[in-house]
């Protein structure tokens, strides 16, 4: 997955260009927090944290934040941002040292979660990893926006010298999503496949369930939705 990677330098502008709003959503998230926290102030693991930036929106408003990533380069760029303790993990099989009061895992990185198996295992870490009465919140793209079997593409410039195209091929249940970078200078093409999982959410939520979770909440904001889910 060269985006995180050779391109993690490139992930922000990207995604900016493509119009998310990470402080806005940051507020939401800082909302259900402080409800689940009730004055106290717990640290949170931000799960797939890509670039730090929902992390850092959160540590300015005064949460205590860990980042994790699978990625390196993506967490590199996370530690320069954020100045916080950032851990190589993987969201399928991971430890921490301490348990956390919250677990956010955002902008779909849960989709990278290849089949059940993996789902649940992902959530049995947060489980593991998380005090009793701790909070998960999950941020996913509405599964029901991609049933059928429409292809869709999308094209970016980033400046004049680079554009981005990025092509989405969708066959429920895998998700193939292409990115191409092309560099107008030279023509040169760099391709990147990713392989994700499209979820229902029935079996989001009885994966939570079945994995020890309850109080499962959903919230949509436009086509984006908050899956929440407290520890037993
Ligand atoms: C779409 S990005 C989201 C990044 C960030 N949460 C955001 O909102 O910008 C997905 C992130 O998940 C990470 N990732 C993919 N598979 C992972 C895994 N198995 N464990 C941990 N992180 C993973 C990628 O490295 C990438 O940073």
């Amino acid at each position: 997955m060269k985006l995180y990677a050779t391109k993690a330098e490139i992930y922000d502008r990207m995604i900016q260009s493509a119009g998310k709003h990470y402080k806005e959503e940051s507020g939401l998230i800082a909302n259900i927090l402080q409800k689940s926290f009730k004055g106290r102030n717990p640290p949170v693991l931000d799960l797939g944290c890509g670039t730090g930036t929902h992390a850092a929106e959160l540590i300015r408003q005064g949460f205590n934040v860990i980042c994790g990533d699978i990625n390196k380069e993506m967490l590199a760029i996370a530690k320069k941002k954020t100045g916080a303790e950032c851990l190589e993990m993987d969201m399928r099989r991971f430890l921490l040292r301490k348990k956390v009061g919250a677990i956010i895992c955002l902008y779909n990185t849960l989709f990278y979660n290849q089949n059940a198996e993996e789902l649940m295992s992902t959530f049995s870490s947060c489980r593991i990893n998380l005090e009793p009465g701790g909070i998960l919140i999950l941020q996913v793209t509405d599964p029901s926006l991609f049933r059928g079997d429409k292809n869709t593409s999308f094209t970016w410039a980033l400046n004049n010298r680079e554009i981005v195209v990025q092509s989405t091929f969708i066959r429920l249940p895998r998700m193939l999503h292409h990115f191409s970078f092309i560099n107008l200078d030279t023509k040169k093409e760099e391709s990147d496949w990713h392989e994700m999982r499209i979820f229902p959410l029935r079996a989001i939520k009885d994966s939570l369930i079945k994995c020890g979770f309850c109080c499962i909440k959903i919230t949509k904001d436009k086509n984006t939705l908050y899956i929440t889910g407290r520890r037993k």
